[in-house]
């Protein structure tokens, strides 16, 4: 498991002393700052002293319940990017709503395993560590991104997994620390355009009208007007604009061909595609990781992707052959690594401040 290398702060929030305990004996050993309340008024008046980096809320927690006291912290500045994970003690597809629905990033089940509630924990803690390494509009724009993997359950944690694959892949070929944190933020704004396709045409499980066609088509140039303007994530921008084109110029918004695509463009889609792949979507089932890699190689000798950077991929391929992606320990070792070579964090993209239906189905349009 990658384990961050700051300190966050954890609040439970648990009428049961039982309860609490459990919690934090299982939480121990990621070694955070957890600390403890009975009530959302006792929990409130926790916040409001000092900030937090996760709330753990019992469905049921006395007073307000869990789902009002997420719209509480959805409702103030100082609080609504706070990530919430609501508990409860039977499954309930009516209470996971109504608190997805509140403004939960996450609902879990008792009894719990303490491996799966670890995993959890430090994925929302990663999505909180990007959101505190940008400026309060830059984070509003993840937040925007998010909404849009959030709409469509199937996709699970594609930004996080495509900011990983994406940048490992950049370290294997050996770029730059800016352009890897150019790719890590590019996992998670390249389709953000997508907030302006509507899901009649986004959820569409059949072949899509030339009109529809048209519309999915825009979201790479939408996600470039919605980011442009904001000057740190220029390096960003071509990502955005051009991970659909192809190496032979038949791709979209602009036809571009050849190195005329940016380089990191052409590195996220190879990750994008082999995420996209791998995973069940409305139109296709979930392929291995290999026959997702034939596909890849497939697809690069008909002409449409860049053969080098599919080759990079190819070698450190074995990395990305897992179902439990963001738990590989190879991916750690990685991330490890290239903190000490680059100062630079895989975790939260940040730099140390002193180093500065007309698509084949690879295309997860
Ligand atoms: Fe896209």
């Amino acid at each position: 498991m990658l384990v961050l290398p700051v300190r966050r702060r954890i609040l439970i929030v648990d009428p049961s002393s039982t309860n609490r305990r459990v919690l934090r004996e299982m939480l121990r050993e990621l070694g955070h700052q957890v600390i403890e309340a009975k009530s959302t008024t006792e929990a409130l008046s926790l916040i409001s002293r000092d900030a937090i980096d996760l709330a753990l809320v019992d469905l049921l927690a006395p007073e307000v319940g869990g789902p009002a006291l997420c719209r509480v912290l959805r409702s103030h500045a100082a609080t609504h990017l706070v990530p919430i994970i609501l508990i409860t003690d039977a499954p309930d597809a009516d209470k996971e709503s109504i608190g997805i629905a509140a403004g939960a990033d996450d609902f879990l089940v008792r009894p719990m395993r303490t491996r799966v509630l670890r995993a959890r924990v430090q994925s929302v803690l990663r999505r909180k560590s990007v959101l505190d390494s940008m400026d309060e509009a830059e984070a509003v724009l993840f937040s925007l991104a998010q909404s849009v993997e959030a709409r469509d359950p199937a996709l699970g944690q594609h930004c996080q997994r495509l900011a990983l694959l994406s940048s490992t892949l950049g370290v294997a070929m050996g770029l730059p620390a800016p352009d890897l944190v150019a790719l890590h933020r590019g996992g998670y704004l390249h389709d953000i355009g997508k907030v302006a396709v509507p899901d009649s045409i986004l959820f569409n499980p059949g072949r899509l009208s030339e009109e529809e066609w048209r519309v999915m088509k825009e979201h790479p140039v939408r996600g470039e007007q919605i980011c442009s303007g904001m000057k740190s994530l220029k390096s960003v921008l071509p990502i955005v604009r051009h991970h659909h084109e192809r190496w032979d110029g038949s791709g979209y918004p602009d036809g571009l061909r050849r190195e005329e695509i940016p380089l990191l463009a052409r590195v996220l889609q190879i990750a994008d595609i082999f995420d996209g792949l791998t995973r069940e979507r409305p139109y296709k089932p979930a392929y291995t990781s290999e026959y997702s890699l034939q596909i890849i190689q497939e697809e690069t000798a008909t002409g449409w992707r860049d053969p080098l950077v599919v080759e990079a991929f190819s070698d450190i391929f074995p990395l990305f052959s897992s179902d439990d992606l963001l738990s590989r320990s190879s991916l750690q070792a990685l991330a490890l690594s290239l903190q000490e070579q680059n100062g630079w964090c895989v975790e939260d993209g940040r730099q140390d401040a002193s180093r500065i239906q007309h698509a084949p189905v690879s295309e997860a349009m």
